[in-house]
């Protein structure tokens, strides 16, 4: 049996605020149990639901200094859909209504955890042979691993990974903040290792000590290895790149399934869905105050409102779009620019436009169920989860060819009968406007096309399966078969 510890900043169905706890908490479960034994560390954050915090059982505490201070570290421990979960528990540390926010408190906060965390090893009776890291929250645990805790028996023989879900975030500040809050010497603050143009860089620090580093699909980890896409780490990407591999993300198939999916006014599946699909349509719009005709074509968005997103590309042409026989719904929150020009289109053009800013996993599964394509235009997108569910879906996707969405949405050819999506490739408004246009003549113009692309869309695998073995492989070549 092998040990593995997944260490990350959030997952499902504890704390979520993007992909990365969709990946943390179905991966996992996913993971053959007859050879590996594997389990999850994430913060305590009073932010989790108390139906939640309230089934966890505590395990142990002790006093760790760090800063200068003995600071307080509980365990906690909650078994979920056969997978144990740890919680590390400061409330000073976890407290808030969010689990980030300040990225100055955010970097002592990870720090703080990733302390934590491998101090907390040798009380548990689970001695882990990988840590699985996940993005720059715990970019210093491959590091400390090498250096204060490389004495010890006990973590000796503790390999690690690191899995990049995205670069744009480092956990980056001046060098002498960072020395501070990750308490190593001067030795490791040079740009062969934590330095990054003259700042310290905490994910840059997991990518130079990992034993292997990872990201969410394979386009994802050649651009990142090119300047646009590097972030400033693709020379180091580009030396590591015998280490670094690209493994798509799957979705949790028991979650996101049309046909027994709870949120649903209407189950459907790859037999029934041309008629019972766009009943969902028929309630939303309902619900959301459009124009009540399930004939129309519904495109959707459901994201993190950020510049990552491609949502410029919408603003410029929404106008024009508005113009054509469309509905549009979106859900998200973010950046406030996006979220007001949502409210804007939505009060110009009530009857088509739907904002719908905040956060509801509820409302996503209806979104999903009731559109009839999804618009996902990125600037640039290590994997993407959201074309994966709206594909399961028979939600057709509309995507801009970059990263993990080039990787898992195969573009319509109407002359071979094949493809699960529109695509496009360059970084221009009028170029999106003309997919989602030829996708809007093909709705309208040619039902039956259509719907053999929703019947590949549904048939695409992306569950966990492929990938799950990719991780066991890479986990069997790290700690020996
Ligand atoms: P990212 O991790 O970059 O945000 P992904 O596509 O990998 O993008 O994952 C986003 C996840 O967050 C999806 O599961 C999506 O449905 C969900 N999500 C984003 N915004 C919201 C929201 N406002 N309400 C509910 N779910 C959301
Ligand atoms: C990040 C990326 C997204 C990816 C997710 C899970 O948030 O932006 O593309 O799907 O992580 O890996």
């Amino acid at each position: 049996m092998k040990n593995i510890l997944f260490l990350a900043s959030e997952a499902v169905p504890f704390v979520k605020t993007g992909g990365l706890a969709d990946v943390v908490g179905s991966l996992p479960k996913t993971i053959d149990r007859a050879y590996y034994d594997c389990r999850v560390m994430i913060p305590k954050f009073m932010c989790i639901p108390w139906k939640w915090r309230e089934k966890m059982e505590y395990v142990t505490h002790f006093y760790m200094d760090y800063l200068g201070q003995s600071r307080y570290v509980g365990v906690l421990k909650y078994d979920y859909e056969g997978v144990c979960y740890y919680f590390i528990d400061n409330e000073s540390y976890f407290s808030g209504d969010k689990p980030y926010g300040d990225w100055y408190w955010d970097l002592e906060k990870f720090c703080f955890f990733c302390y934590a965390a491998l101090s907390a090893l040798p009380l548990l009776d689970f001695h882990p042979d990988l840590i699985h890291c996940h993005d720059w929250q715990t970019g210093l645990v491959p590091v400390l691993l090498k250096d204060r805790f490389a004495g010890g028996e006990f973590y000796r023989s503790i390999r690690s990974v690191i899995t990049i879900h995205n670069l744009k975030f480092q956990g980056v500040w001046d060098v002498r903040t960072i020395q501070r809050f990750t308490q190593l010497s001067d030795y490791y603050f040079t740009p062969d290792k934590l330095e990054c143009k003259k700042d310290g860089n905490l994910l840059k620090g997991g990518i130079v000590y990992a034993d292997a580093v990872t990201t969410v699909s394979d386009t994802y980890a050649e651009e990142i290895k090119m300047p646009f896409y590097g972030e400033g780490l693709d020379g180091l990407l580009r030396a590591r790149e015998h280490d670094l591999r690209g493994i798509v993300n799957g979705i949790d198939y028991e979650e996101w399934d049309p046909e027994t999916d709870h949120f649903l006014v209407r189950n459907y599946n790859q037999k029934n869905f041309r008629k019972e699909k766009a009943k969902n349509k028929k309630a939303l719009q309902e619900q959301y105050g459009l124009n009540v005709d399930p004939s129309k074509m519904m495109i959707g968005i459901v994201s993190r409102l950020t510049d990552q997103k491609g949502l410029d590309l919408v603003q410029c042409i929404l106008d024009e779009l508005c113009r054509d026989d469309i509905q549009f719904v979106v859900l998200g929150t973010g950046d406030e620019k996006y979220e007001n020009m949502f409210r804007h289109f939505d009060w110009k053009y009530h009857d088509k436009v739907s904002a719908q800013i905040y956060y509801s996993n509820e409302a996503s599964h209806r979104i999903y169920a009731s559109c009839d394509a999804y618009l996902m235009p990125s600037l640039f997108e290590p994997c993407g989860l959201s074309q994966l569910i709206a594909l399961r879906y028979g939600t057709i996707p509309i995507v801009r060819e970059t990263g993990g969405l080039k990787d898992t949405v195969e573009p319509y050819n109407e002359y071979e009968d094949r493809g699960t999506g529109f695509t496009f490739c360059n970084y221009n408004a009028h170029e999106m406007l003309a997919a989602i246009r030829y996708a809007e003549r093909i709705y309208y113009d040619r039902k039956r096309d259509w719907n053999k692309i929703v019947d590949r869309a549904m048939q695409k695998d992306f569950s966990w399966r492929a990938s799950a073995l990719r991780y066991q492989e890479l986990y069997d070549w790290l700690i020996g078969y």
